[in-house]
């Protein structure tokens, strides 16, 4: 019956209900047993079809207003709870910044990886490009292209991975230098590109020798170009890393692709055993050959290539006596380099 009690005792039982509800979970059982339709208050209001006419306004607007009066608290009710809920999750989520991190130690990048990179900005800064190839290479590009005869030493010389099949005709890339015709082949003239990159031959790691290893090979070729913009390309980047002191030394020297050809030394004052002249790559004039094999005229473009070894370069650069360091991986070798070289 409604009565200004039963609609009263309503109201304020579900009052009571939404105050107690302290999650969202909570407070949608309390709202569906307070105002959903077995609740009291929908209950009386379902009588008023039954009440007498003359008592039906009044009746309904008491009915109406405690309708109002439970919404408007449950309302309230759920901006609070919301409210309280996103506050405990943010202490929950909170982050101590006082606390010792113990989970990850930081990385650090390989010195060979940031060398290289700093040998191809001494490049960029010279107007070059910089070119990448495949370590899984063609035999065409890492022997045929660059004038090694069919039987050739060299072939055996340089100790390469060859790919089962044998028929694929793929190797592990000896030397960086099947990128000199990549790069020829995909650009227009003139060309001017390094390219550093990894590198494998089946030598036993030692001191000064890894199997895998790495080089930076550069090409350049125009018209004019003469051994004298070779040794002063080369003398520039000497510099740019051992510092203005550096010296450098051609020996004259035999590569199929290169003609004349020579071997490179730096001039080491702090060698292991005394100061000495140390190999750091191989150089010369592309061989008229090489030009062909690229669509190239010799007669009226010429140029000249070059390849040293990165591991040489980081021994050389930072007195590193012992190569095999830079390939055991141990975070603390490279940690040491921070981000440059
Ligand atoms: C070459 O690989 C030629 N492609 C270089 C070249 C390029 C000549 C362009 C002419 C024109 P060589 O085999 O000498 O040449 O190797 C070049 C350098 O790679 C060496 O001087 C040395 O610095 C480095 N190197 C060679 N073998 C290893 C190895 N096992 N571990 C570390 N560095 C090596
Ligand atoms: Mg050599």
């Amino acid at each position: 019956m409604i009565t200004d009690e039963s609609v009263a005792f309503a109201v304020d039982a579900a009052v009571a209900a939404f105050a107690a509800a302290s999650t969202a979970a909570d407070l949608k059982l309390a709202r569906s047993a307070h105002t959903g339709e077995t609740s009291l208050l929908a209950r009386l209001n379902a009588t008023l079809r039954s009440v007498p006419n003359d008592q039906k306004a009044a009746l309904g607007k008491l009915v109406g207003q405690a309708r109002g009066r439970v919404n408007q608290a449950l309302a309230a009710r759920e901006g609070e709870v919301l409210v309280a809920e996103e506050a405990a999750k943010l202490g929950s989520e909170a982050v101590d910044v006082t606390a010792v991190a113990t989970r990850w130690s930081a990385g650090a990048r390989h010195p060979l990886s940031l060398l290289m990179e700093h040998m191809s900005d001494i490049f960029v800064g010279m107007g070059w490009e910089v070119a990448e190839g495949p370590e899984l290479e063609n035999e065409w590009f890492n022997f045929d292209s660059l004038n090694f005869d069919e039987d050739h030493p060299a072939r055996a010389m340089q100790d390469t991975f060859f790919l089962d099949p044998v028929e694929s005709h793929l190797v592990l890339r000896t030397h960086t230098s099947p990128v000199q015709i990549r790069s020829l082949l995909t650009r227009d003239l003139p060309v001017y590109v390094v390219a550093p990159g990894r590198v494998y031959r089946t030598d036993e790691l030692d001191a000064t020798h890894t199997p895998v290893f790495h080089q930076l090979e550069g090409i350049a070729i125009d018209k004019g170009l003469t051994m004298a913009h070779l040794r002063g390309t080369l003398e520039q980047l000497a510099r740019s890393l051992f510092g203005d002191g550096a010296q450098i030394r051609l020996r004259p020297n035999f590569f199929p692709f290169t003609e004349p050809s020579a071997e490179m030394d730096v001039w080491q004052p702090n060698a292991k055993g005394g100061a000495r002249w140390v190999e750091w790559g191989g150089c010369g004039m592309v061989n008229g050959n090489v030009l062909r094999a690229a669509g190239i005229d010799p007669d009226e473009y010429q140029g000249f290539a070059f390849g040293m070894g990165i591991e040489r370069t980081l021994q050389f650069r930072n007195e590193m006596n012992d190569m095999r360091d830079m390939v055991e991986g141990d975070i603390r070798f490279s940690q040491q380099f921070g981000m440059a070289v």
